[in-house]
């Protein structure tokens, strides 16, 4: 049920002989929105006053003529015009009883599946493989997954592609590593985490010989902005009363403290460096160790047997650990292409771009130069090597030839900002103008320390230890053998129940954050009974399951309650309907920005309202068996939605905790 088109199409009737320019009734319909103010309102249009101009007319008569030919009886119990020409319309209990029972039987819940499919594919998760996956790659499958399972609901034709990084300079570190530092008893014991070690090796060895070399530039510009500060005195010094240069002088200031602590944090990465003594050494051993690692994966990607050797026996490992997440996590594919698929595709992605006089030679490098942006993309380096943007150029070329898509979701962080600006910018100019491009971007998880989450050891296992340990803590909260139905149950039950709130706890927090904001991950207040987690919402489901098998008990079970219509009397059976009839709508409105925190938002807000209807309402002893049993159905129907909602999300729930 999508109540607000609903209402809309009864007023575009209306508006449509008193408004020649569809963009105006557009408009004018957009006006029409649900009630801010409950006691109020359902839904209100705010659309006469705006008109007053174009129509020439005060916008009290243009209201009441609006309303004088609104057909809304069967929907609406109370039309009427507020202050200077509001309109209010009130939902009729009657007919959203019967859309209440409707959806109750309906498997669906009510909601209907879009008129015009549409072809969307998501890009998501998508972690460097050889590399260690971290928390931001479990955000991005967490909303990625969510918006697959959404749309997918709503009709449309979606196509997952995890675009794994299996070909980068991460496979170069590596196969490096693993040529000069292997521990050939670690790597027959566990591959894994022996490839890791060496990824971290070559990964440090390459970080601090790049620190190093930055020292004099950090040096000389701690020296450039002193040189600013001399220069802004002495001008100061023949206008001493000058307010800019006064500021000028703060700013140069302000300067000389920057450039100090980017010398300061990076001496620091130098100085701990140079505690680890094994690291110093195997420094002085292996001199620009970055451009080895180059030259290694300029191996890899010429084809040269013994390093393609190497990349297929390592990939096979990386990904199996990769996928005991998705296990874990409960998240599947459709595709898993990744980016060695397309290599043998990025000659042409080249050629292309010359051939439509996109790309230019620059310094010995491929370049396509863009209008509002200072730096080009590159998409060839000098020494033959392509890029990451390269390779999503070819990504997004073979999506277009495979799947036609009107949208293309890319889930990945913030910090890619501007590779997808440049990225989707050259793809328009190749015209690819069918089909809407979106960086679905997010922000970093963070610790209490206020600096980017990490696990403990940074790894895959870090993470999976971050799983468990949600797992443990939501043990804690919700089995806690001392209270309650958790004394009746036997380790199984309590062990899929931790399970069940501890990663639906990791994966709530990931949603009911705006998705553009960086958030705390606070795993004491993500698993949490209380408050906007998902474990209040699972505990409101098992609520809501418990009263349904005190009702079977009593002989009033399904068929029992379903017998009755429903009524909505009180106002709090009311507040709660209306909620539950805004499911649909509220899915759209959450993929018209691709926010899965509206669904959060939805669902709390849908468990506050069902408790607080149940504090007013007698439901099991309500005075009569037909109130009683109507307001099963309403129960019912909360439960369902909660339950769907969730596994929208890709949360589950559980009969009783
Ligand atoms: N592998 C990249 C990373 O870990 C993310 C890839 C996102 N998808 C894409 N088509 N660029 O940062």
């Amino acid at each position: 049920m999508q109540i607000l088109q609903l209402i809309r199409d009864r007023f575009r009737v209306v508006l449509e002989p008193m408004l020649q320019d569809p963009a105006l009734l557009g408009a004018t319909l957009e006006r029409i929105v649900p009630s801010r103010e409950a006691q109020l309102a359902d839904y209100q249009a705010n659309i006469a006053m705006p008109l007053q101009k174009v129509l020439g007319k005060p916008p009290l008569e243009i209201a009441k003529s609006v309303v004088d030919g609104l057909q809304v009886s069967d929907i609406c119990s109370n039309v009427s015009i507020a202050g200077a020409g509001y309109i209010n319309l009130r939902l009729s209990p009657e007919w959203m009883a019967s859309e209440v029972m409707a959806a109750d039987r309906d498997e669906r819940l009510g909601v209907g599946r879009v008129s015009q499919p549409k072809t969307a594919i998501i890009d998501y998760s998508s972690p460097n493989v050889a590399k260690p996956m971290h928390v931001g790659h479990i955000r991005s499958t967490v909303i990625g997954d969510a918006i697959s399972k959404v749309m997918r609901f709503l009709g449309h034709r979606v196509i997952t592609d995890n675009h794994l990084g299996d070909w980068g300079t991460q496979f170069g570190m590596i196969i490096y590593g693993y040529k000069h530092f292997r521990d050939e008893g670690r790597y027959a014991a566990q591959p894994v985490a022996e490839l890791s070690r060496l990824y971290r090796k070559v990964q440090g060895i390459s970080g601090y010989q790049e620190s190093l070399g930055n020292l004099p530039k950090f040096e000389q510009g701690v020296e450039q902005a002193h040189n600013r500060v001399r220069m802004v005195e002495e001008k100061l010094q023949g206008t001493p009363n000058d307010k800019k240069v006064i500021k000028e002088l703060a700013a140069a200031q302000r300067g000389v403290e920057v450039a100090k602590e980017e010398l300061r944090a990076e001496r620091e990465k130098v100085e701990s460096a140079q505690r680890d003594e094994e690291l110093i050494r195997d420094s002085q051993a292996h001199s620009n160790i970055y451009e080895k690692v180059l030259a290694e994966t300029a191996a890899l990607h010429r084809g040269e047997e013994e390093n393609l050797g190497l990349w297929h026996a390592f990939l096979p490992n990386c990904k199996d650990e990769i996928h005991s997440v998705y296990r874990r996590l409960n998240v599947e594919f459709d595709h898993e292409y990744g980016e060695s698929f397309y290599h043998a595709m990025l000659p042409a992605v080249v050629e292309e771009l010359f051939a439509k006089s996109m790309a230019v030679n620059s310094d010995g490098a491929v370049c396509v130069f863009l209008d509002g942006f200072d730096a080009p993309m590159i998409v060839q380096k000098q020494d033959g090597a392509y890029l990451y943007a390269t390779t999503d150029l070819a990504t997004a070329m073979f999506r277009e030839r495979e799947f036609a898509p009107d949208i293309s979701l890319y889930v990945v962080d913030h910090r890619q900002g501007e590779h997808f600006t440049k990225l989707f910018a050259v793809l328009k100019k190749l015209g690819y103008d069918r089909t809407d491009f979106r960086h679905i971007s997010f922000g970093t998880v963070m610790g209490s320390d206020g600096k980017p989450f990490k696990t403990r050891s940074g790894s895959t296992v870090g993470l999976e230890s971050m799983l468990d340990e949600a797992v443990s803590r939501a043990m804690e909260v919700v089995c806690d053998p001392t209270t309650g139905a958790s004394g009746q149950m036997d380790q199984a039950e309590q062990q899929l129940i931790a399970e069940t709130v501890g990663l639906g706890a990791i994966k709530y927090a990931d949603l009911c954050h705006n998705r553009t904001s960086n958030y705390i991950f606070d795993m004491d207040k993500m698993v949490r009974l209380e408050g906007n987690t998902s474990a209040y919402i699972q505990y409101s489901y098992a609520r809501i399951k418990s009263i349904l098998r005190k009702a079977e008990e009593k002989g009033w079970g399904e068929s029992s309650f379903r017998s009755v219509p429903v009524r909505l009397t009180e106002g709090s059976e009311g507040g709660v309907s209306l909620h539950l009839l805004r499911f649909e709508d509220m899915l759209h409105q959450s993929m018209v920005d691709y926010t899965p925190n509206m669904i959060t938002e939805y669902l709390y807000e849908l468990a506050k309202l069902f408790s607080s209807f149940y504090d007013q309402c007698s439901v099991l002893n309500a005075s009569t068996r037909e109130e009683a049993l109507s307001r099963l159905q309403l129960t019912s129907l909360v439960g369902k939605t909660l339950r769907k909602g969730l596994e929208l999300l890709g949360i589950g729930v559980v009969d009783r905790m």
